[in-house]
C-alpha cells in the first residue's frame, strides 16, 4: 500500500493501553477511521472514554476546537473482534512486549486482514527481524516506534527488519509526516537508534559512581550545564531503575555480552534494594516528603567573575579558538594583564608554570605535579556548573588556587576525583561514538541520529552536533585516553571515527 493510499485508509490500534491510546488518538487527528482492540475486556472503552476526557480537556484550553475534538473521538470505534476490523489498511500493535505474544498476534492477523495491508510494531526492544519470522509476508512488516506521550514526542523510529520492503518503511515513513512526526529510519539492530545511542549517558554516570568519583548531584549539575533537560541521575530516577536496568541489560545481552554495554552494579543495587526511583518514592535522590528540592546541584560556589584574582606573576593563556578567545576577554576585563601562546598543545590557563587545562582525556596526574583539569565547557553562560580535578601530587596552594581561576572564567567548578575524561568529556565521546558505530552499521543516518536523539529523548544537540565543535581525531584522543586507563572493549573507538579523522 502506498503513501497516499495509507493516509486515507482505516486504522487498527491492537494494545489500548498507554501507548496505543496515544497513537490511536494521533490517528483519529490526523483524519482516520481508527479501530480500537484490546484483549483486556473494557480496556478498549476505557482507553476510549479517557480520550473523550483528554479531548475535552485541549478543548477547555484553546488548543482544539469542540468540533475538532467530537469528529475525532467520534472517528474511533472500540471493536472486540478483530475481524470487525478486517477492511484497514494499516495495523499498529502496541501490545505488551513480548516475542511470542507479537508474533502470534501478527500470525493470526494475516488470517483476518488484506493482503495489501500494512503491519507495523510499536515494540521498543524487540527485533523486527524476529517478530516477522513465520509470516507469509514478512515484507510487510514494518516497526514504527513512537515515543511516550505519543501526542507531544514528535519521533517515530521508522524499523527495518531483514526482510521489511523498502517502499513499506518509505510509506510509512511518509505518513508519519502526515501526522505531524519526525520519523527517521532505522536497522533493527538492539536498541534501535535512541535507546542504543543513549546507553553512555547514562552508563558514564554509573561509571564515576561506582568508582566514587563524584556525587549524583554533581554529576547532574555538570550534565545540565551542557544543555541536558535533566542529568543522569534524576532521569533514570524518572525513568525507573527497573525499567533503565531492563534496557541496559536487554541491548547488553542482544550484542552478545559486548563490555561496551555492560550493566552498572550501581544500579542493580538500587534495583535489588526496591529503591527505584521516584515511583517507589527513592532512588538516586529522596522524594518522601521531608526532602524537597533532592536534585539541587552543589557545586563548591558560584562563578564570581568579579572575585580578586588569586596572587599570581605571571598569567598566560594557553592555545587557540573561540575558548583561548573567550578566557583571554574574561581575564581582560578583569583588569588582569595576560599573555598568549597560541602555539601551546594543550588548552587553558598557566599561572606561574602551574597548568589548568581542558581536559584530552588523560587525568591530571599523567600530566604533572601542579596540574589541574577541567571539562570540557560547552556554553559561555557564567555560572556554569564544570568538573574538575587536581593531580594527586600538586601544592595545596595550587589545589585552592585552581577553582577561584575557573571562578574568574567564569565556570562554577565541582572538584571531582581525578578519573580521565572527567563527567562532561566523557559522556559526549561516547555519545559520539555510539552514534559513529550507528552510522558504520547502517542502523541510522548522520541526521537520522542528530533528530532522533533531539527529539526522542530532547537532548540539547545531536552527537554529531557535538562532533562539529569538536574534531574526530579530539574525541579518539579522549576515547584512547580513556582505554589506556580501564583496558578492555568498553572505550573501543569506533572505525567511523578513526575513517573520518583520516579523512578530514
Ligand atoms: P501497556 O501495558 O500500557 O498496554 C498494553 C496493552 O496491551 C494492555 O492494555 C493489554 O491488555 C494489551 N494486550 C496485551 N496483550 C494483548 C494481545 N495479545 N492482544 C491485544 N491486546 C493485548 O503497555 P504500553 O506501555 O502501552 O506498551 C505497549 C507497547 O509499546 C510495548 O511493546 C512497549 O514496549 C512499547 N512502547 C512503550 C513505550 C512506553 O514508554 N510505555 C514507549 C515506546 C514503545
Amino acid at each position: 500500500m502506498s503513501s497516499p493510499e495509507l493516509s486515507a485508509a482505516p486504522v487498527l490500534v491492537i494494545g489500548a493501553g498507554i501507548m496505543g491510546a496515544g497513537i490511536a488518538q494521533v490517528a483519529a487527528q490526523s483524519g482516520h477511521r481508527v479501530f480500537l482492540f484490546d484483549v483486556r475486556e473494557g480496556a478498549a472503552s476505557q482507553a476510549r472514554a479517557k480520550l473523550d476526557q483528554t479531548l475535552q480537556g485541549l478543548q477547555g484550553k484553546g488548543k482544539i476546537t469542540a468540533q475538532a475534538a467530537a469528529q475525532t473521538l467520534s472517528r474511533i470505534a472500540v471493536v472486540d473482534q478483530l475481524a470487525q476490523a478486517n477492511d484497514v489498511g494499516l495495523v499498529i500493535e502496541a501490545i505488551v512486549e513480548n516475542l511470542d505474544a507479537k508474533r502470534a498476534l501478527f500470525q493470526q492477523l494475516e488470517t483476518v486482514v488484506g493482503p495489501e495491508c500494512v503491519l507495523a510494531t510499536n515494540t521498543s526492544s524487540i527485533s523486527v527481524t524476529a517478530i516477522a519470522n513465520g509470516l507469509q509476508h514478512p515484507g510487510r512488516l514494518v516497526g514504527m516506534h513512537f515515543f511516550n506521550p505519543v501526542p507531544l514526542m514528535k519521533l517515530v523510529e521508522v524499523v527495518s527488519g531483514l526482510q521489511t520492503d523498502f517502499a513499506v518503511a518509505q510509506a510509512i515513513f511518509e505518513l508519519s509526516e502526515t501526522w505531524g512526526k519526525v520519523p527517521v529510519h532505522a536497522r533493527s539492530t538492539p536498541g534501535f537508534i535512541v535507546n542504543r545511542i543513549a546507553r553512555p549517558f547514562y552508563a558514564e554516570t554509573l561509571a564515576l559512581l561506582h568508582e566514587r568519583a563524584a556525587q549524583p548531584a554533581e554529576l547532574d549539575a555538570c550534565l545540565r550545564a551542557v544543555g541536558f533537560r535533566m542529568g543522569p541521575c534524576e532521569l533514570m530516577d524518572l525513568i525507573g531503575h527497573d525499567t533503565n536496568f531492563a534496557v541496559t541489560q536487554s541491548v547488553f545481552e542482544a550484542n552478545f555480552y559486548d563490555k561496551r554495554y555492560v550493566p552498572s552494579l550501581v544500579q542493580r543495587e538500587l534495583v535489588d534494594a526496591g529503591l527505584l526511583g521516584r515511583k517507589s518514592g527513592r532512588g538516586f535522590f529522596d522524594y518522601r516528603a521531608a526532602h524537597e528540592n533532592p536534585s539541587k546541584p552543589s557545586p563548591e560556589s558560584g562563578a564570581d567573575p568579579k572575585l580578586p584574582p588569586p596572587e599570581h606573576r605571571s598569567l598566560t593563556v594557553m592555545g587557540r579558538g573561540p575558548w583561548a578567545e573567550h578566557w583571554a576577554q574574561a581575564l581582560d576585563q578583569a583588569g588582569l594583564s595576560v599573555a598568549r601562546e597560541p602555539k601551546s598543545d594543550w588548552l587553558g590557563l598557566d599561572v606561574d608554570g602551574a597548568q589548568l587545562r581542558m581536559s584530552d582525556g588523560r587525568t591530571a596526574s599523567m600530566l604533572g605535579r601542579d596540574v589541574a583539569v577541567f571539562d570540557r565547557p560547552t556554553s559561555q553562560a557564567v555560572g556554569a556548573a564544570l568538573a574538575w580535578a587536581a593531580s594527586c601530587q600538586a601544592s595545596g596552594d595550587w589545589v585552592r588556587a585552581a577553582p577561584n581561576w575557573l571562578r574568574m572564567l567564569g565556570v562554577a567548578p565541582i572538584r571531582v576525583q581525578d578519573t580521565p575524561a572527567l563527567v562532561v568529556t566523557r559522556t559526549l565521546a561516547m555519545l559520539i561514538n555510539e552514534a559513529a558505530d550507528a552510522v558504520q552499521q547502517g542502523v541510522c543516518s548522520i541526521d537520522g541520529a542528530n533528530a532522533a536523539m533531539r527529539l526522542g529523548v530532547n537532548y540539547p544537540a545531536g552527537p554529531f552536533d557535538w562532533l562539529g565543535g569538536w574534531s574526530a581525531a579530539g574525541v579518539i584522543s579522549v576515547l584512547e585516553a580513556l582505554d589506556a586507563h580501564y583496558r578492555g572493549e568498553r572505550y573501543r573507538v569506533s572505525p567511523w571515527l578513526r575513517q573520518h579523522a583520516a579523512a578530514h
